[in-house]
């Protein structure tokens, strides 16, 4: 018998039984296949394909239309999981934009829409939420704001970004999000709004204490050997087999070179 396919409701039911929830990112077939495969409930197509699959600086280059080719990709391989996907850089700077680029990214295979920020963008959430469109928030370190904050922060180690992130998560879960992501918020304060919401939390860097944690995949099977997150421990080297693979192959086709 086919497994149901995962939905918001079934991420609060995991919170409720203090279930943890693994989630990944995907960003192509065969990769979504094998994520799926293996039983991750929850797989996003974050705009962390800018860096690791586009090979731009960061995550602000990332367009609407390159988003929606690789959330088809994902979205072909049929995943049992949740598929939830980036609204990229700029692409949610008023409530009708929101709804607008929510929608293509629904079309194109998204379940749910995830953008970054707090109080500043609740009116895009209430919009989103509004019109069926299943919301994650993503508080903390904001990869689209790597310009203006000058770099990747730790958030939550002043009193005042304590309560800013608190506020910020309430009032996310009051606006209709389902889940918020936690990106490198200090431990101690990911465990507290953890404690306090009642929608999951997905940590990234943020300590054990979140309701899931979501990795980039190619950081977790070292696929993206040039640079890997402190806070990640490589599970295996899959470059470094590629690399391999490639070198006995050139070696069997050539061996007078080698
Ligand atoms: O873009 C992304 O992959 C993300 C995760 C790091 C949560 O937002």
């Amino acid at each position: 018998m086919a497994l149901a396919k995962k939905t918001p409701a079934d991420f609060l039911a995991m919170k409720q039984r203090g279930e943890r929830i693994p989630s990944l990112t995907a960003y192509d077939y065969p990769t979504a296949r094998l994520l799926d495969e293996a039983g991750v409930p929850f797989l996003l197509v974050g705009d962390s394909l800018g860096m690791v699959v586009l090979g731009y600086p960061d995550t602000t280059h990332v367009t609407m239309p390159e988003m929606e080719h690789h959330v088809r990709a994902v979205a072909r391989a049929e995943p049992r999981a949740l598929l939830a996907a980036d609204l990229p850089y700029h692409s949610y700077e008023s409530a009708g934009d929101a709804v607008a680029n929510a929608r293509r990214l629904v079309a194109a295979g998204a379940q749910a829409v995830k953008a970054e920020g707090g109080a500043a963008i609740l009116d895009q959430v209430r919009a989103i939420v509004g019109v069926g469109i299943p919301f994650i928030g993503h508080l903390g370190m904001l990869p689209q704001s790597v310009i203006e904050e000058g770099g990747y922060h730790i958030k939550g180690r002043s009193e005042i970004e304590r309560e800013t992130l608190l506020a910020d998560a309430r009032a996310l879960e009051a606006t209709g999000a389902f889940a918020i992501v936690l990106e490198l918020v200090t431990p101690p304060v990911a465990a507290e709004i953890s404690r306090a919401l009642s929608i999951p939390t997905i940590g990234i860097g943020s300590g054990p204490d979140c309701d899931g944690q979501i990795l980039v995949t190619p950081d977790l099977v070292g696929g993206f050997p040039w640079f890997t997150p402190r806070f990640v421990k490589p599970r295996r080297r899959t470059g470094e087999d590629i690399r391999a693979a490639v070198t006995e192959s050139m070696q069997t086709v050539n061996p007078a070179a080698h």
